[in-house]
């Protein structure tokens, strides 16, 4: 029989607010506790979802929040992007609003990035302000979206356009919920952790190549090592630069890339394999800039591939892309802006790389 796992504890300290991500097994089964400890006297509790989530987790929350005396309002939104946006909240403001809340009731946002950006957006406002409860269900959710408070939904005009910082009560990362998880879900959040390693931890990029093949098993102490070891080096990259002025860029490595690639193949990719792809065009980029050697760029490659993650794509349309990253207003003189690898663990910022040299980068990525 499996032994289960410690919880582990991140602590998550900013000028104006203090909580936790808790890393561990079986959770969900307790959240009704832990939503205690940050609502004592709430008589209800809201539960924002998506359908896919809700089919396999919702009822295991919903029975540990009414065994601690919540009264249960839960929505489920369709899953995908396109419900991302202000009508897409529409539902969740129309069940949460008639449900009798108060300032006290708390928001247990259960699910992906999206579900978590949503619920973060709604609790911010719901009363001016709901205790939140992030659950995240995507290894994604878990390493990248419920640290650093950022919460919002997308407008035509562009992603992520309508939002606010807000910070959860605490996040509950239960890394059982990731065996109902598409593997390839699974495989797109592990770019975000092989992103965090190469710009902050080469040690912790060694035991990702050591341990991926546990990771990818779904072995539960391996994940929630690598849940843990993520969450503390996005949180402490959000903890050095809370409102964006600096280093926090750094956690774009891959991304100007990436959102280039999504955009311009209409979003056939998932956002972690345009961000692999990202990923070795930055690494190649960085070699050719002589920031990092050949055998650091292969090794960053041969990572992303033994993720299962893309590292070339024959349909990509070289000058849609550069024009889609010269258009994201990073260029100048014919110079684009790009985060990259330094050697590996560590990143920087170059506003002088030629755009011809960035053509070439993504040609490359063709095969
Ligand atoms: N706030 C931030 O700082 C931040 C950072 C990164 C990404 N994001 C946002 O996160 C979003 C992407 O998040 P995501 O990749 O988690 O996508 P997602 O929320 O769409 O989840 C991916 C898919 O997996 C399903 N799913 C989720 N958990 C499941 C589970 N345990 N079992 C079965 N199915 C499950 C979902 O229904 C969905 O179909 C984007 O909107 C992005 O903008 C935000
Ligand atoms: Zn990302």
């Amino acid at each position: 029989v499996d032994q289960e796992i410690d919880e582990t504890k991140v602590a998550i300290t900013l000028p104006d607010h203090a909580y936790e991500v808790r890393v561990a097994q079986r959770s969900l089964r307790s959240i009704g506790q832990i939503t205690r400890e940050f609502s004592a006297s709430g008589k209800k509790a809201l539960v924002l979802t998506d359908s896919n989530v809700a089919a396999v987790l919702l009822e295991p929350v919903k029975q540990s929040l009414e065994r601690v005396g919540f009264h249960v309002t839960s929505c489920a939104i369709a899953g995908g992007e396109t419900s991302k946006s202000l009508e897409g909240l529409a539902p969740a403001y129309d069940a949460f609003l008639t449900a009798g809340i108060d300032r006290r009731t708390p928001l247990i946002a259960l699910g992906g990035g999206i579900i978590g950006d949503m619920g973060g957006f709604v609790a911010a406002t719901l009363l001016r302000g709901v205790p939140l409860i992030q659950v995240p269900t995507t290894l994604l959710a878990m390493v990248d979206s419920s640290v650093g408070g950022k919460t919002g939904v997308n407008h035509r005009v562009g992603k992520n356009l309508i939002g606010a910082f807000y910070h959860p009560s605490v996040v509950v990362a239960d890394v059982d919920t990731l065996r109902s998880l598409p593997a390839r879900e699974l495989r797109a959040g592990l770019a975000e952790c092989i992103k965090h390693d190469i710009i902050r931890d080469a040690a912790g990029f060694a035991s990702l190549e050591e341990n991926l093949s546990e990771v990818l098993q779904l072995n539960p102490r391996r994940l929630a090592e690598l849940v843990a070891h993520n969450v503390a080096i996005k949180a402490r990259v959000v903890m050095a630069d809370p409102f964006e002025h600096g280093e926090r860029a750094h956690l774009i490595l891959g991304h100007t890339f990436g959102h280039a690639i999504e955009t311009t193949t209409d979003y056939k990719y998932l956002h972690g394999e345009a961000v692999a792809l990202g990923l070795v065009a930055a690494a190649r980029l960085a070699q050719s800039l002589q920031l990092i050697d050949a055998a650091t760029a292969s090794r960053i490659e041969r990572l992303v591939v033994a993720a299962g993650l893309p590292t070339q794509a024959s349909d990509l349309d070289v000058d849609r892309i550069v024009a889609s990253m010269a258009h994201d207003k990073k260029v100048r003189d014919s110079r684009l802006r790009f985060v990259l690898p330094a050697g590996l663990g560590s990143a920087i910022i170059r506003d002088d790389v030629p755009v011809e040299l960035v053509r070439q980068t993504v040609d490359s990525l063709r095969g």
